[in-house]
């Protein structure tokens, strides 16, 4: 049986194996470190099948034109390849935004696939004025789930992501 439920200390060894397994190179396993250690605040969620870390979505602050606005990004959200397929990589997506909706934030962004991501309420986020700060990403992949609409810039504006992410995606 699946459980989903925050990381905690002693999880880095296995969300790391997650993300190494998931993606091509060693970036994203990386990545996630270095949110770790830097992103204030840094909300991640395991998906834990006995001891086994089978899935990780981490979820890091955002600003826009560089305000606070209560933004966060998703990224990035790994399951292992045996086990994809099973509803896990919708479970850590869902529950994760529940758990940022309930704490108040104002909305979402991810770059991520197009055909996969608007089953959860995200949309281009284009639609909103929100641009990505990596100017090649294409508008498709672009996107934002809002949570609080009463918190979203009117206007839009630029995103910034965790220095972390560094100057390409
Ligand atoms: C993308 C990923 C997190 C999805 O997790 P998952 O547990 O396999 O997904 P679920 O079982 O919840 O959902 C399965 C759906 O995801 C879709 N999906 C899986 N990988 C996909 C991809 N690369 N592009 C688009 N859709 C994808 C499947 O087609 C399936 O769609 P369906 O329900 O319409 O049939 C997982 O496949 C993964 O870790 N992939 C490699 C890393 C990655 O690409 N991460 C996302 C970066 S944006």
């Amino acid at each position: 049986m699946i459980t989903v439920r925050p990381e905690r200390a002693g999880d880095e060894a296995g969300v790391r194996r997650v993300n190494l397994a998931a993606f091509e190179t060693a970036m994203e396993a990386d990545l996630v470190d270095a949110l770790r250690a830097a992103a204030r605040p840094y909300v991640a969620f395991v998906a834990v099948d006995g001891d086994e870390i089978v899935g990780h979505v981490s979820f890091t602050p955002v600003t826009v034109g560089d305000a606070d606005v209560g933004a966060m990004a998703l990224a990035p959200l790994a399951v292992l390849p045996a086990r994809q397929g099973q509803g896990i990589g919708s479970r850590l997506t869902r529950e994760g935004l529940e758990y940022l909706r309930d704490d108040g934030c104002s909305f979402v962004v991810l770059v991520g696939h197009a055909s996969y991501y608007p089953r959860f309420g995200f949309v281009p986020a284009s639609h909103l004025g929100l641009t990505c700060q990596w100017p090649d990403v294409p508008d498709d992949v672009w996107l934002v789930a809002v949570l609080d609409p009463a918190e979203v810039p009117p206007n839009g504006g630029a995103v910034r992501f965790e220095r972390a992410f560094g100057d390409t995606v």
